[in-house]
């Protein structure tokens, strides 16, 4: 399973970065809301430190604005992929963008059935939202195996990105359902490496090598 990093924090992609185990970025507004400095400043500073692709969103309501709008955006870097929500001048968006060779992730993924009509209209990756999912009492990660299940029946190649990740139960879930991508935000990738036995372990094993010094 790839790992996105889902931020728009320099920082914390750059930290990110050290470890080897990135394979792409996830942004959208309310991220990039949360930085000093311009959008576009920022994306291709990503872009420059992240070697797969990074998702850049588009706010247009319209098909053709969302097109101009993500024809920009790709500008900045190679790498960029276009984000575009799940509604339904989103779903000619995304005919259109493949029809112009440009990658794309349909976000704000909240069942099945989008799931499906994204596939079928040519979306490279879909982002079921699973915490959010959660925060309404339903469980998100029901939806990522429901629509892991009907990419594989189908043999669909859009990629499932779990996004709206919360905790580290939520990555190794998504792991678990054969989900192609978790995007996960830098507290969660710190978590997943973290466990106290590790830390008991480690402190134990110091203490008795200085022993073996001494001798
Ligand atoms: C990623 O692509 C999504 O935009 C992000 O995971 C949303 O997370 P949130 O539900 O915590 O805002």
């Amino acid at each position: 399973m790839k790992f996105f990093i889902d931020t728009a924090n320099l920082s914390e992609i750059r930290e990110a970065a050290t470890l080897g185990i990135i394979d792409g970025c996830t942004t959208n507004p309310t991220l990039l809301s949360k930085e000093k400095g311009s959008y576009k400043e920022i994306l291709a500073e990503i872009c420059s430190i992240i070697e797969g692709p990074v998702s850049a969103e588009v706010v247009s309501l319209e098909a053709e604005g969302m097109l101009k709008e993500g024809k920009e955006l790709c500008k900045i870097a190679d790498n960029i992929i276009i984000k575009v929500p799940c509604i339904r001048e989103g779903i000619k968006a995304l005919g259109m963008f493949k029809r112009e060779g440009i990658q794309t992730n349909a976000t704000l993924c909240f069942s099945a059935n989008q799931g499906l009509v994204v596939a079928k209209a040519g979306a490279t990756y879909v982002s079921p939202f699973v915490g959010r999912i959660d925060d309404v009492g339903n469980p998100g990660m029901d939806l990522v195996r429901e629509i892991v299940q009907i990419y594989h029946n189908y043999a669909y190649p859009t990629q499932v990105i779990v996004s709206s990740v919360r905790h580290p139960q939520h990555v190794y879930e998504s792991a678990l359902s054969g989900a192609d991508v978790a995007t996960i935000p830098f507290k969660v990738l710190e978590q997943l490496i973290k466990h106290p036995l590790t830390d008991a372990g480690m402190k134990s094993f110091l203490a008795d090598w200085e022993k073996v010094q001494k001798k």
